[in-house]
């Protein structure tokens, strides 16, 4: 049955008005106390306080969650993740704990490369299986949306094979899937020095495919030393916004390139990891709208100083986070490890992540118009939390305290 009442909470956080919300905006996340919420069809009708909904509505035709003493949220969106992919890489893990770096690993043959080798070797029903395993483990999490991209095959046909694979996946399972497809992720030994034939095969070959077969809805590239240059980035990025696609771009992660700079260039609608970011391409985003997407297991794995989240809210950005799940820099999807290090070490406050996790992040995959705010005409994608109040979710450090995940109005974990 998908007509729901949830009522009684101690904190209903609505997160709701005009998104994405920039700067001092981000801590304001529309709080009703004693809130409730109504759910027809999977859509939500009405939300106020439980006083107000139980004068209009008859609770008995509803099934009705008791929320008393505990706090009810949107769901949370994981707007970065590389979630589908063959084989592990804890080999480089534990060197990388001895000392090496993620790009001397890369340098020497190893980091997306093996795992290009791993996905190419699966068939889409294996990709497909181990998807699913992880979609499933991010629901506990609260997550009801997830971006995923392509980028471990870097030939058209493990490519596409990916982005079937979230395809499928998709129709398949509650949580919904945004694709992107990332096929400049990396330089294969075949292609060193050889980068700009790459860059015109993925414009020429691949791109046309993904469009036609409409695999994807955004389009991103790794804008790194030593991996793309800012001039590659910005062709692949209008050859894929000339064919519709919208735009993403990890940026500016380990050496300061200017991809901040080139996301607002390009009216990108998220630049990605920022660690490196320069105070310029800081203001160029608050002024072209971009969504800075903060990744900062990332950088706890990577032991690499956090993205300035605090100086960018404090300048006026809109600020998304998400987990960054991939098999070698973060091989990890823990929201409670993503919001212990927002609010300990980035000094977010629990608004400000909340906002970041919900609708910023469903403006960085495109679907402010239907989740990330608990608001009258959007998806029931709803979590209750086992605790009272949103404080609980930094101060119960690294601990799941997500109780119940409703998807489209259905309680499904
Ligand atoms: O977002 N930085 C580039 N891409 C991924 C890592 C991919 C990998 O190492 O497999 C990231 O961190
Ligand atoms: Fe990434």
């Amino acid at each position: 049955m998908k007509n729901l009442i949830i009522k009684n909470s101690s904190e209903l956080v609505t997160c709701k008005g005009d998104a994405p919300k920039r700067g001092k905006e981000m801590s304001d996340i529309g709080i009703i106390k004693n809130g409730a919420i109504v759910v027809e069809d999977g859509i939500i009708v009405a939300v106020g306080t439980t006083e107000e909904i139980l004068s209009k509505y008859d609770e008995k035709n509803y099934k009705l969650i008791d929320a008393s003493n505990k706090a009810v949220l949107p769901g949370f969106i994981d707007s970065h993740t590389h979630l589908i992919f063959g084989g592990y890489r804890a080999d480089e893990f534990s060197w990388r704990l001895r000392g090496d770096t993620y790009m001397s690993i890369m340098e020497k043959g190893g980091g997306i490369t093996n795992s290009v080798r791993a996905t190419r070797a699966e068939s889409l029903e294996n990709l497909v299986e181990i998807g699913r395993k992880r979609l499933h483990k991010m629901l506990k999490f609260g997550v009801t949306t997830v971006e995923g991209k392509s980028g471990y095959g870097l030939d058209l046909d493990t490519e596409v094979k990916q982005l079937e694979a979230m395809k499928i996946l998709n129709s398949e399972e509650a949580i919904d899937i945004v694709s992107t497809f990332l096929g400049p992720h990396s330089v294969l030994p075949e292609y060193k020095g050889k980068e700009d034939e790459f860059i015109d095969f993925m414009i020429n070959d691949v791109l046309p495919v993904v469009k036609e077969k409409d695999l994807a809805e955004f389009a991103d590239i790794f804008c790194e030393k030593n991996v793309f240059s800012i001039e590659q980035s910005r062709k692949f990025l209008k050859a894929a916004k000339a064919m519709g696609l919208k735009l993403k771009i990890h940026a500016d992660e380990i050496v300061q390139l200017g991809g901040a700079e080139l996301a607002a260039e390009l009216g990108a609608v998220s630049a990605d990891h920022l660690l490196q970011a320069s105070d310029k391409g800081i203001q160029d985003m608050a002024k072209a709208g971009v969504i800075c997407s903060l990744l900062p297991i990332t950088a706890f794995s990577l032991k690499e100083e956090y993205a300035r989240g605090r100086y960018m809210i404090d300048n006026n950005c809109a600020v998304a986070l998400a987990t960054d799940l991939n098999p070698g820099s973060c091989f990890s999807n823990s929201i409670p490890l993503l919001i212990a290090i927002s609010a300990i070490q980035m000094k977010l406050s629990i608004e400000e992540i909340i906002t970041a996790l919900t609708i910023n992040a469903a403006v960085a995959v495109g679907r402010a118009d239907s989740v990330g705010s608990l608001e009258v005409g959007k998806k029931a994608d709803i979590i209750i939390l086992e605790y009272p109040s949103i404080n609980f979710l930094p101060y119960h450090v690294g601990v799941n305290i997500v109780e119940t995940v409703v998807k489209n109005g259905e309680i499904i974990s």
